[in-house]
């Protein structure tokens, strides 16, 4: 890798990659457009120490409409984690910014990589929401049956950079996340919400019974994962990236109860249309063909959370 670029820079996992990749001494480019899913601000400050720093060049620009050929000249890794997230908030009128934000822009960097044989490495962030549910340890040969709106984009995407290796030999690989958390993480995730309110002393509202599960995945590990993509010689892959912990969303309150040293304000709601109740990664591919290996487990990675969301309430 010598010139990067990454999409989605200001969010949560694309700030956290660029931090990481200044750190290697990489250039890097980021391009953002500061999408409406959650205050502006916040992503600005994630980008705070990125744009100050010499081989970070940051774009102001919307993938839906700019002209990657004044982008891609000299790029030879692109990290394509620019998307509208969020599973429950995928229905109704707003599916149209889905299907822009996740199909349509990845579709258009495609079309411009497909002629450029300068670009070596293409990893695409996918998710774990392609799956729909899961009964236990999941891997990459089950067949993908969404059950939310937003889970059948991520799944387009997905197969789009499937479509564009077979036929043009776009070197991409796609990583499919599971619940990722730590620091930064999107303020409508449920570990963010839960841990600013019981700091706050506030009600945290649960979906459902609780019970649903989640295989939990620290940031840095889901960072060093497009690292490990992005320097193997194997493309047109997809790649399950969970984390060391599985477990239902009451024991991660517990948790939470536990390291804050607060009791929690239990509001339980509905369940919610597209959550599914269980998600479980079988990682065996990530760490037999990339050699990924999680190191955060949910504690340490809950702890370093609170720890953010402290400062972040001083302030
Ligand atoms: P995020 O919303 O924090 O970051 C996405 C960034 O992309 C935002 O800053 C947004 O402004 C930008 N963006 C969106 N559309 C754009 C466009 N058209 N042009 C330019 N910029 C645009 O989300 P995140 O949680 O960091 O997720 C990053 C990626 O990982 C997404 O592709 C998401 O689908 C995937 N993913 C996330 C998780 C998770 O748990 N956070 C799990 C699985 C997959
Ligand atoms: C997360 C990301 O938000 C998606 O972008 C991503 O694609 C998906 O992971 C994935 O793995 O592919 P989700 O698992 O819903 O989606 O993440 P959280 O928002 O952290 O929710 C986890 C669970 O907590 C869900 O069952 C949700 O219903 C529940 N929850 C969430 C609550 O009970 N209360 C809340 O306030 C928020």
């Amino acid at each position: 890798m010598s010139k990067i670029l990454v999409t989605g820079c200001a969010g949560f996992i694309g700030s956290t990659l660029t931090e990481r990749l200044l750190q290697d001494g990489l250039q890097v480019i980021g391009i953002d457009c500061f999408t409406t899913n959650y205050d502006r601000e916040v992503k600005k400050r994630n980008l705070r120490w990125l744009i100050q720093q010499p081989r970070f060049h940051f774009l102001e620009q919307d993938l839906l409409t700019t002209d990657f050929n004044l982008i891609l000249d000299g790029v030879d890794t692109i990290f394509h984690l620019a998307a509208l997230p969020g599973v429950r908030t995928s229905w109704g009128a707003d599916f149209r910014a889905y299907v822009d934000n996740n199909i349509l822009t990845t579709q258009r960097l495609l079309e411009s990589v497909k002629e450029r044989t300068s670009i070596k490495k293409l990893v695409f962030s996918s998710s774990s929401s392609v799956y729909g549910g899961m009964n236990g340890p999941t891997a990459e040969d089950q067949i993908p049956r969404p059950i939310s709106p937003y889970g059948v984009t991520k799944l387009s995407a997905e197969q789009l950079c499937g479509l564009y290796h077979k036929n043009f030999g776009v070197p991409v690989n796609s990583l499919r996340y599971f619940t990722v958390f730590g620091p930064r993480q999107r303020p409508d995730m449920a570990f963010h919400r839960m841990i600013h309110r019981i700091l706050r002393e506030e009600p945290i509202p649960i979906y459902g019974d609780g019970q649903q599960s989640r295989d939990f995945t620290f940031v840095e590990d889901a960072v060093t994962a497009n690292l490990l993509a992005a320097h193997s010689s194997v493309t047109g892959e997809v790649f399950n990236i969970g984390g060391i912990s599985h477990l239902t969303i009451n024991e991660a309150v517990q948790l939470m109860e536990k390291q804050t040293q607060k009791k929690a304000i239990r509001n339980f709601l509905p369940a919610q249309a597209g959550d599914p109740k269980h998600t479980w990664a079988d990682i065996s591919k990530a760490r037999n063909i990339l050699g990924y290996k999680p190191t955060f487990d949910v504690e340490k990675g809950i702890f370093l959370q609170i720890e953010e969301i402290k400062q972040l309430i001083k302030q």
